[in-house]
């Protein structure tokens, strides 16, 4: 792409669930804003992160990481990428595919930095949601032919519907992208929370597929920040080039590599299932109350709430939550389920939001 045509304003920062820092969290006991596994990392993956020598420079290539990923997965390691979470792989794939107005298309609602990442380097970004009484994918078919996009992005299962993709969806666009001379990304970091993941990559070594695998969901990595990206091999070459130096550190590829572990996987699969059952008692006990909930294919749930209740909430009863109005879903909050032991206080203090304000007993004026 021309330098010189870049956004001369970079796009406002995407609004991100999770603590505040400082002053403005300390009411915060109990934040359900994202979608971080709440089980916590498995112990063999921590010891591993926390053994990591910090002194050192790390791997700039992650060979290890990517070599682990790929004996995994059963794929070439040229085709994988290891970084400090998608939010670190995406601009340089972004980067590497895109010139000044070419267009991505991406199934909405969506995580907020693809369209981000597209407006920095001042490409399109044409959103297409959903509509029930069309097939989602004959609209994105559509908007390839019509929109003619380098990059077509799916997020399966999606953030913040949570809603499943079948593998004969995704192969049924990636496909169709090809055909247009496009490639498909699809964002996988919440497929471990499905009743039946579809495992990593979803359509291994698609020629016009980017599959993007953040560990710091379900792995529970937020902080150490870790993802996978598995494409062809010319197109992992073209993003390395656009990337930092070292931008996967030695903890974060310590713990990629101790995720592939039996006892790591054993942990996830455990706790992501105990999430899934967790959700539906979350889910029954809302209803119970009264409380308007959508289910999704995932361990969160949306929840009818206004952005002033989920203030109230925060505030109250030191629950935090995302509210959607920057996905234009006005009214619904994401609520990731709780562990068992605070689910009946979430469910209360959620109940109390919709309960009728009570007014205070008319006692009339002595005259
Ligand atoms: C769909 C999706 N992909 C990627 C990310 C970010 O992942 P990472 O922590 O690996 O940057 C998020 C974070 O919320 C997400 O919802």
């Amino acid at each position: 792409m021309n330098p010189g045509n870049r956004t001369p304003v970079a796009p406002e920062l995407v609004p991100h669930g999770g603590p505040r820092g400082g002053r403005a969290d300390s009411h915060v006991r109990l934040d359900l804003s994202t979608n971080v596994n709440p089980f916590g990392a498995a112990p063999a993956v921590l010891a591993q992160a926390r053994a990591a020598d910090l002194s050192a420079y790390p791997d700039p290539t992650s060979f290890e990481a990517r070599h682990t990923a790929a004996c995994a997965w059963k794929r070439p390691v040229e085709e994988i990428a290891f970084g400090a979470g998608v939010s670190e792989l995406l601009p340089a794939l972004f980067s590497a595919m895109l010139a000044d107005n070419d267009a991505v298309v991406v199934a909405a609602p969506a995580y907020g930095e693809y369209a981000r990442a597209a407006h920095l380097l001042g490409a399109r970004c044409v959103h297409v949601r959903r509509r029930s009484h069309v097939p989602r994918t004959s609209r994105l078919m559509a908007a390839l032919r019509r929109f003619r996009p380098k990059l077509m992005v799916v997020i399966a299962p999606g953030n913040p519907l949570g809603d499943g993709w079948s593998v004969e969806e995704l192969a049924l666009l990636a496909s169709t992208a090809e055909a247009q001379r496009c490639l498909l990304v699809i964002d996988q970091s919440y497929d471990a929370f499905l009743d039946q993941p579809i495992g990593d990559p979803a359509l291994p070594g698609h020629p016009a597929v980017v599959h993007l695998r953040s560990l710091t969901k379900d792995f529970a990595l937020a902080g150490v920040r870790a993802a996978f990206a598995t494409a062809p091999a010319p197109l992992i070459t073209a993003m390395e080039r656009w990337r930092a130096p070292w931008a996967a550190s030695a903890p974060a590829q310590a713990a990629a590599i101790a995720s592939f572990s039996p006892d790591a996987q054993a942990h996830c699969l455990a706790s992501t299932r105990a999430l899934r059952r967790g959700v539906t008692t979350f889910a029954r006990a809302l209803r119970e109350q009264g409380v308007g909930v959508r289910d999704t294919a995932v361990h969160w749930l949306l929840c009818r709430m206004s952005n002033a209740q989920a203030h109230r909430l925060e505030q109250q009863a030191g629950i935090r939550v995302r509210t959607l109005d920057d996905h234009l879903m006005m009214g619904l909050v994401r609520v990731v389920v709780p562990l068992p032991h605070h689910c009946a206080e979430v469910v209360a203090a959620i109940a109390d939001l919709h309960r009728p304000a009570r007014t205070p007993p008319f006692t009339p004026e002595p005259i």
